[in-house]
């Protein structure tokens, strides 16, 4: 490889969701938050001291109530502006955000105007900044009366949804080149109602089935909606896809149950809506190996997570994924749990390399976005996971520092941009 095979359009970007950041959201997972802090802290060593990297260093936030509670989020919702201009400082040319439905129609078929005009602005201040809008529809989070009517799980709850999706095609179609449907409906169906860990906690196969089914035809009515708003306006999808590998390839019942998993987490879905789609999106975290039916990865390297980390990974499913779907790929979020970013560059690096190969034998990658910009609200697990490029100390008037990897990246994108300095798969 002897020249840059990024090309100077080449989306360099970071991804956000409502809900993590921007503080004082009212929805589904708000109330949960309140309701399981309490407990959350008391079950936290039980739960996370076989599965974390280090409990010591974590003991203190994950046994404390507070840390469950979104809360004052980090403040994105006003502080946006700022957080833009940390964007352009690291040489971004795009940004992933999702919309809080909750703050859009707090009350069923009551529009909140100033919301709607927050994200307006939200929009223009990126364009302003050179930092290209990827809007996000749905990132898991969902208005109190919506969920109240049985969400997703209710197939009549679906014209909710187009009325919603309706309502963001009026007021911003026009001022987007992409949009993002949903993100990770995989990953939401079985955590919610397979496994049960989150709101609302069901444990039921039918449940989930329904659930997952009806986010497809979510997604597709999705696009038939923006589609008639613009003609030209990339739709796609954002699901979780991790690199699923047998542990002993040569071994029948682990080829069959990657072949199977393969299927069920990375295409089912992808397979329902292709038809749907302009691009395709997905969020890369790991790898999966699968001995005897059981997931069975090395012990390291782990993330503070716990997540068997594998950068590299990267490459074989940008190369499935564009066997499959011929269309072209955007990867949505990619990043490391890190607290003392450790890791973060070594996984940047060799996530680039996965790309370039990737490209270089075909791939049409047109974009990558870090998860996150920031250190943010992990669902679950609170604020202890730290993921951002930036850190925040929430303790000391969220107060935004860019950590060494997040510097980094930034010299990286801009060699990139400049047509300097491939990685040439060192
Ligand atoms: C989700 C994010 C989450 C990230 C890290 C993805 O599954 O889309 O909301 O923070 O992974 O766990």
């Amino acid at each position: 490889m002897t020249k840059n095979i990024f090309p100077k359009d080449f989306y360099w970007g970071a991804s956000t969701a409502s809900h993590q950041v921007e503080g004082k959201t009212v929805n589904q997972w708000s109330e949960w938050e309140l309701a399981n802090a309490s407990e959350l802290a008391r079950t936290a060593k039980k739960r996370l001291q076989h599965v974390v990297g280090d409990w010591e260093s974590i003991a203190k936030q994950a046994t404390d109530p507070a840390n469950y509670v979104s809360g004052r989020g980090i403040d994105h919702y006003r502080r946006y502006e700022e957080d833009f201009d940390i964007a352009k400082k690291l040489n971004l040319n795009a940004f992933r955000f999702s919309i809080e439905w909750s703050r859009i129609e707090p009350e069923k078929g009551v529009w909140d105007e100033t919301a709607i005009e927050h994200y307006r602005d939200y929009i223009r201040q990126l364009r302003k900044r050179g930092l290209e809008p990827f809007l996000n529809i749905w990132h898991w989070t969902m208005p109190n009366w919506f969920v109240a009517e049985g969400g997703f799980k209710r197939s009549r709850n679906l014209k909710h949804w187009r009325r919603f999706v309706q309502k963001i095609a009026d007021e911003y179609a026009d001022d987007l080149k992409f949009i993002i449907t949903l993100n990770e409906p995989n990953v939401y169906s079985t955590f919610s109602f397979l496994i049960g860990e989150w709101v609302p906690e069901e444990k039921n196969v039918f449940g989930f089935a329904t659930v997952y089914y009806n986010l497809a035809r979510a997604h597709r009515q999705a696009y038939a909606i923006l589609r008639r708003a613009s003609p030209t306006l990339q739709i796609g999808l954002a699901p979780a896809m991790a690199n699923i590998q047998a542990k002993r390839p040569g071994n029948l019942i682990d080829i069959v149950s990657t072949a199977w998993m393969r299927y069920f987490w990375n295409w089912w879905f992808v397979n329902r809506v292709s038809r749907k789609l302009d691009f395709v999106g997905f969020n890369y975290y790991f790898s999966d190996y699968y001995k005897a039916g059981k997931l069975n990865n090395p012990d390291a390297p782990k993330n503070d997570l716990g997540w068997y980390m594998e950068p590299e990974g990267l490459h074989p499913l940008l190369i499935r994924t564009w066997a499959h779907y011929k269309k072209p790929i955007y990867i949505t979020e990619n990043g490391v749990a890190d607290s003392g970013d450790q890791y973060r560059k070594w996984w940047l690096e060799e996530t680039m390399v996965a790309m370039e190969r990737a490209m270089s034998e075909g791939v049409d990658l047109r974009g990558y976005f870090h998860w996150s910009l920031f250190d943010n609200f992990e669902w679950k697990y609170g604020w202890w996971p730290k993921f951002g490029l930036v850190h925040v100390d929430r303790e000391h008037g969220m107060k935004r520092t860019i950590r060494p990897s997040g510097i980094w990246y930034a010299h990286r994108i801009k060699s990139f941009q400049k047509g300097e300095l491939p990685t040439n798969g060192k």
